[in-house]
């Protein structure tokens, strides 16, 4: 009720509702309403009150409302089923747990901030509130265990797709990393629970800087980490963005159940910012390394990389990009 009292608000933009209003479209007493408000104003929501006006939101935060991203999903394959918290230790966790307890293909588990926030290589992933997009979405692919990557991959596409939307332009750095202006502005972390010919489950972690400003960042990735706010020139709605990421990743999981995943990777390669230009690859268990020219992606999402000594085949590790010399 408070999601949806906070929606209502929201929508108003900064104009007045009056609590008869309100408990009209919600269907309950205006005395439920006030109460509501209170509590609202408790938690720290900013919501004024003029004599025979009504309620208005004053909040100038970014409010993430998980209500509005359910009620815009609930038909589509991912998203109809949203696990909301205020602060959790990561939402990767939950969402693994959830998936072994048989939770519905395409639920989301959403949080506003997170308390342990994980990246790829153990690393440890910024979460803070009121600023970005934090979320795990539970999917069953019919893939071999070897072709979870892929999920990655898609889920790159798809939020490359939804920031074009909003005419920012970035990049897709092989496997996870979303880049503009060459900083950091999305990591994804894929999970699966698999048996041995066969995935179970997939999490695939989305993590997107949306409203942070250059200090919002931690002092050491200040100068690599970008956000759409900062890309844009103005705070994003992150319920909307949020939406928009859903329904990409809703289609192309679509494309991908009907026409395999060929349509992916080239829309994939199509936003890629490491296909061409030289690259210095460090294993995942971080002993060999080389450089190459990365030439390309296979079905399996692994990076092709010609080197001095032949072609060789990545399938995880950690690239960092030199431009590759032009010719004139
Ligand atoms: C990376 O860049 O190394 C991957 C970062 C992935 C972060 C997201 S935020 C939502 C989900 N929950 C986590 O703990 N991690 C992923």
């Amino acid at each position: 009720m408070r999601q949806q009292i906070l929606t209502l608000l929201k929508d108003a933009k900064a104009h007045y509702l009056s609590g008869e209003e309100i408990a009209k479209q919600l269907g309950v007493s205006r005395t439920a309403v006030w109460k509501h408000i209170t509590a609202l104003r408790e938690a720290g929501f900013q919501i004024n009150s003029q004599f025979k006006k009504g309620y208005s939101l004053t909040d100038t935060r970014d409010i993430l409302l998980p209500s509005a991203v359910e009620d815009a999903m609930q038909d589509y394959a991912i998203g109809h089923t949203l696990v909301y918290f205020d602060d959790v230790d990561s939402t990767n966790n939950v969402a693994k747990q959830l998936a072994g307890q048989g939770a519905a293909e395409g639920t989301v588990v959403l949080a506003d901030a997170q308390g342990r926030g994980r990246g790829r290589l153990e690393r440890g992933f910024y979460c803070p509130p009121g600023k970005g997009l934090w979320f795990s979405v539970i999917l069953r692919p019919d893939f071999l265990p070897k072709e979870a990557p892929k999920c990655t991959l898609m889920a790159a596409v798809a939020v490359v797709q939804a920031m074009e939307e909003l005419d920012v332009r970035a990049g897709i750095k092989w496997p996870n990393d979303i880049l503009a202006d060459g900083k950091k502005l999305v990591g994804i972390l894929t999970e699966m629970h698999a048996e041995i010919d066969r995935v179970k489950d997939v999490v695939i972690g989305i993590g997107i800087d949306v409203n942070f400003q250059r200090e919002d960042f931690p002092e050491d990735v200040r100068d690599a980490a970008t956000s759409l706010a900062m890309l844009k020139g103005t705070d994003v709605d992150r319920t909307s963005f949020l939406i928009a990421v859903l329904k990409r990743l809703h289609a192309l999981y679509a494309i991908v159940g009907k026409e395999g995943f060929a349509p992916v990777l080239d829309a994939w390669r199509a936003h890629s910012v490491t296909l061409g230009c030289e690259v210095r690859v460090l294993s995942q268990a971080g002993q060999a390394s080389f450089s190459g020219i990365a030439r390309d992606i296979d079905e399996d999402g692994a990076l092709l990389i010609d080197t001095a000594e032949g072609e060789k085949r990545v399938l995880a590790g950690e690239v960092s990009i030199r431009p590759a010399a032009s010719n004139d």
